[in-house]
């Protein structure tokens, strides 16, 4: 008979995640501080606005103070920069974000670099980047902090582990594989990075203790490319057209769950996994921010 995995559940780390900043939000109130986000989107694009609406609802049922700056899609650069200076001085502001991607006419990197190291609460200022692999205390990417949350709250033991991290991107890929390396005992793994460049990559996947999927590929990874007894982390969320649906599309992760959930021991789903973490952990690098400016 197959073995069902256990499915590590995004929404109940989530939750268990916004519980513990109920009690520091009020904490904070104490003294006077509301934790402040500002996320900044400009343009159009669909996938964004959902994001940020989504950003802005859980911001605000948490108690923090969120505010939107949505900018057409013909800001320049210049005015991009000046608004950042702008929330960059602005004490009621612990945390700015600016959605990604930017339209082309803007150098996304240019931007990020604007931000007060401070208030970064994505964690991709070169600033959060550089603490995080000396290993020193700092904001770290949202969705990597989020499966580190889901391995700690599932006590998946990494020390000694074999991880295989699949894809290389700022966001995900390499902090990910940085916070595997750290001297820690949420650390303390062997780590792989494969990428499109590597040949075999179903070689290396297949021996991974835990395999982490960033590929941004819709069910890429099968079967044949995952050991037996492995844990699985979906970072993957794609829309693959589905005529059945009424929305015409559904989402599915980087892996393909029907085919490998009898081989595994734990696995994300998708939706409902690594996706609820990244926000939670956004709230809690703001809170962590408004926490900061005590000192
Ligand atoms: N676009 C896709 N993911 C993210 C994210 O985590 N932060 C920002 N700012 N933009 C994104």
């Amino acid at each position: 008979m197959p073995n069902s995995p256990l499915i590590l559940s995004g929404k109940i780390v989530s939750s268990a995640v916004k519980e513990d900043l109920t009690k520091r939000i009020a904490a904070l109130k104490q003294q006077g501080i509301k934790p402040g986000l500002t996320a900044v989107l400009v343009g159009e694009d669909p996938a964004s606005q959902v994001y940020v609406r989504s950003k802005e609802r859980q911001s605000e049922k948490l108690g923090l103070n969120s505010q939107v700056m949505r900018l057409s899609e013909e800001t320049a650069e210049d005015e991009l920069l000046a608004i950042i200076e702008k929330l960059n001085e602005e004490k009621a502001v612990h945390g700015i974000l600016v959605q990604l991607p930017l339209p082309r006419h803007i150098d996304a990197q240019r931007v990020i670099e604007a931000i007060d190291p401070e208030k970064d609460v994505d964690g991709f200022h070169p600033v959060s980047v550089g603490k995080l692999v000396l290993g020193l205390d700092g904001f770290v990417s949202c969705t990597p902090a989020g499966i580190l949350e889901i391995l700690r709250y599932y006590n998946i033991e990494t020390e000694g582990k074999h991880v295989v991290v699949v894809g290389r991107s700022n966001i995900v890929g390499k902090p990910m594989a940085n916070l595997m390396i750290q001297k820690r005992p949420s650390g303390n793994a062997t780590v792989t990075l494969v990428h499109t460049r590597t040949p075999d990559m179903g070689f290396h996947t297949r021996q991974a203790d835990i395999l982490i999927a960033a590929a941004g590929a819709p069910e890429f990874i099968g079967a044949e490319m995952v050991k037996e007894g492995a844990v699985v982390i979906d970072v993957g969320i794609n829309r693959v057209d589905d005529a059945s649906r009424e929305r015409g599309y559904r989402l599915v992760g980087d892996v393909d769950f029907d085919a490998i959930k009898d081989r595994v021991s734990a696995i994300t789903p998708v939706p409902g996994g690594v996706g609820p973490m990244t926000i939670a952990m956004l709230l809690s690098n703001t809170v962590k921010s408004a926490e900061n400016s005590l000192e």
